[in-house]
């Protein structure tokens, strides 16, 4: 078995590569990514592409065909990640999630690939509050970042063969630990915030729907979606990737926060106008389809999990929100300083102008 991932040097990468190396110890693991965060490590004690046979740091809108040669399945991760960059970069996330993304399809499907599995989302619903929404429901994407998952999807359904299964998996929102942790998911931020100021913020009125997932439950559902046969769900596949129970209001996640980190004031801007994005989603066809790869860490669970991780790296940083722990910011500030482009293109030629400054290293006798 060979698998490549794509998107793997992000957050869920990681994950999924630990989740498809236990599984499967002898198949060959390549991972694809451009690197705009393989530097933002959390306290990984290695780095977590080791688990790998081969890493590439290449940009999908520019895919070489020959990596896929032997290639037996595609997890698809790769993507401008979230709603605030895909407005600051919208060309490039229609670019990268859907055009390079269907391409990438086109030549696996060329080369022989037998299984493609993509991480869509639930943000394509949108806002849907009456009732909760099953793949069967229209969606409603307000978003570039949506708006490319749910056009890909299509492209992909109209790909599919017999050949060349398509798995697209509509992930909640993730929450928990990674070696490459994000803060600008919403429990994630909560955490953080409690732990390192004391104060939950919610900008919202706190009424918004908001299902959620641990990340190590993602990585659980791509395995299941890389094995599953076409009894499963047919060869295209859309399904919901989560479990009800963590169908939550965002008030809801902040009381839960709070509670576990005593001392927490939690402030809800009840003058806020509604929140545009707020659904509710089915997830009875997942459990269905997987009864074996159901979600299995709790919200308690993925709270101590975040304490523990964020005590581990001695977080304590009140204004993390201008970090590098928020991807959006990654991004602006390698463009600030000439490494990347509007395009999120690397720039090639472009190196620090600065010499690095290390502290003098005094020979002493005992240095060594
Ligand atoms: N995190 C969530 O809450 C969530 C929820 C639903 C779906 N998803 C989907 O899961 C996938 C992974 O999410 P994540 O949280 O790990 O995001 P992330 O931003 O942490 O990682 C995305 C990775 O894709 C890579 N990438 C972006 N553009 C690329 C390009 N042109 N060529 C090659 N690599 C490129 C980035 O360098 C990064 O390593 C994404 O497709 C995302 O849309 C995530």
């Amino acid at each position: 078995m060979k698998i490549l991932i794509t998107g793997n040097l992000g957050y869920v990468g990681p994950c999924v590569t630990r989740q498809l190396r236990v599984r499967y110890p002898e198949a060959t693991l390549i991972g694809v990514d451009v690197g705009y965060f393989a530097h933002c490590l959390t306290r990984a004690p290695r780095l977590p592409e080791v688990l790998l046979d081969a890493q590439h740091f290449v940009d999908i809108r520019r895919f070489p065909a020959s990596l896929l040669t032997g290639i037996d399945v595609v997890v698809h991760l790769a993507a401008v990640s979230n709603d605030p960059m895909g407005k600051a970069y919208e060309d490039a996330t229609f670019n990268i999630n859907y055009h390079a993304s269907v391409e990438l399809a086109r030549q696996a499907r060329a080369a022989g690939v037998r299984s493609f599995v993509f991480a869509s989302s639930c943000s394509v619903y949108g806002f849907a509050e009456d009732g909760a929404r099953t793949e069967r429901s229209a969606v409603n994407p307000l978003t570039a970042y949506a708006k490319s998952k749910v056009f890909t999807e299509q492209a992909l359904s109209e790909l599919t063969t017999d050949a060349f299964r398509v798995s697209c998996l509509r992930f909640a929102t993730a929450c928990g630990m990674s070696d490459r942790l994000r803060l600008d998911l919403v429990l994630n931020d909560f955490v953080a915030s409690a732990v390192s100021g004391g104060r939950i913020t919610v900008l919202s009125d706190g009424t918004p729907w908001r299902p959620l997932i641990n990340v190590k439950d993602m990585a659980r559902a791509i395995e299941w979606a890389v094995e599953r046969d076409t009894q499963s769900g047919g060869n295209f596949l859309v399904v919901n990737a989560g479990s009800d129970e963590w169908n939550y209001q965002v008030h809801e996640l902040a009381a839960a926060v709070a509670q576990q980190v005593p001392g927490t004031v939690v402030s809800i801007n009840h003058q806020a106008p509604p929140d545009k994005r707020s659904y509710r989603v089915d997830f009875s066809l997942f459990r269905a389809l997987a009864p074996l790869h159901q979600p299995r860490v709790d919200l308690h669970e993925t709270i101590q999990e975040l304490r523990q991780g964020l005590a581990a790296m001695r977080f304590n940083n009140s204004d993390f929100r201008n970090s590098t722990y928020m991807r959006l910011r990654v991004l602006a500030d390698l463009q600030s300083r000439g490494f990347l482009s509007e395009a999120l293109e690397w720039m090639e030629k472009k190196v620090d102008d600065a010499v690095p400054q290390y502290p003098r290293l005094e020979a002493t006798a005992h240095a060594i």
